[in-house]
């Protein structure tokens, strides 16, 4: 089967996402971006699918990779936009703007968390949501992900 963009999925990671491992790890836990990142590729390739994995500090990076990828070729986009999620327009915008599928993860459940957390300001223009899974709301999401990659696919066949 030739390679085609639904089984590619783009995994970004947003603002002070390369401290996992070391950074409040009674909420974050001890897996380092490294080994998440790596699960996160196996997990994909157990499907049959691709996830490229990128972690930037930087809102404009990541609102730059959220309006390339479907000229990268990738089906699809998990996005932790760290503490971005909560006041980021710019990013909000740059969701809304592409046709490539998002969806929303976090490792902690931010409804559960301080008031300023319990809001994103994704959520509402990403396919949707997963929170409060550790590690594993990443392999939920590329699940996720890859499901709306094929149904976007799908809805784009010619009837
Ligand atoms: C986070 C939750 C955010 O509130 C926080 O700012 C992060 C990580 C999470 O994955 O649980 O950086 O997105």
């Amino acid at each position: 089967m030739a390679r085609s963009a639904v089984a590619r999925v783009l995994v970004l990671h947003g603002p002070n996402l390369n401290l996992l491992g070391t950074r409040e790890p009674s909420v974050y836990g001890r897996t380092t971006l490294a080994q998440l990142d790596r699960e996160i590729q196996r997990h994909a390739a157990s499907r049959g699918a691709e996830a490229v994995c990128r972690q930037s500090n930087h809102e404009g990076q990541l609102v730059d990779w959220i309006q390339g990828a479907a000229r990268e070729r990738f089906g699809a986009i998990v996005l932790n936009p760290g503490a971005l999620t909560h006041y980021s327009l710019a990013l909000r915008d740059a969701v809304s703007a592409v046709s490539v599928p998002v969806v929303e993860v976090h490792l902690s459940n931010i409804h559960g968390r301080e008031e300023f957390r319990r809001h994103s300001v994704i959520a509402a223009v990403a396919r949707g949501q997963i929170a409060g899974f550790g590690p594993a709301s990443y392999l939920l999401a590329v699940d996720a992900a890859l499901r709306s990659a094929a149904a976007g696919r799908q809805s784009r066949r010619p009837r």
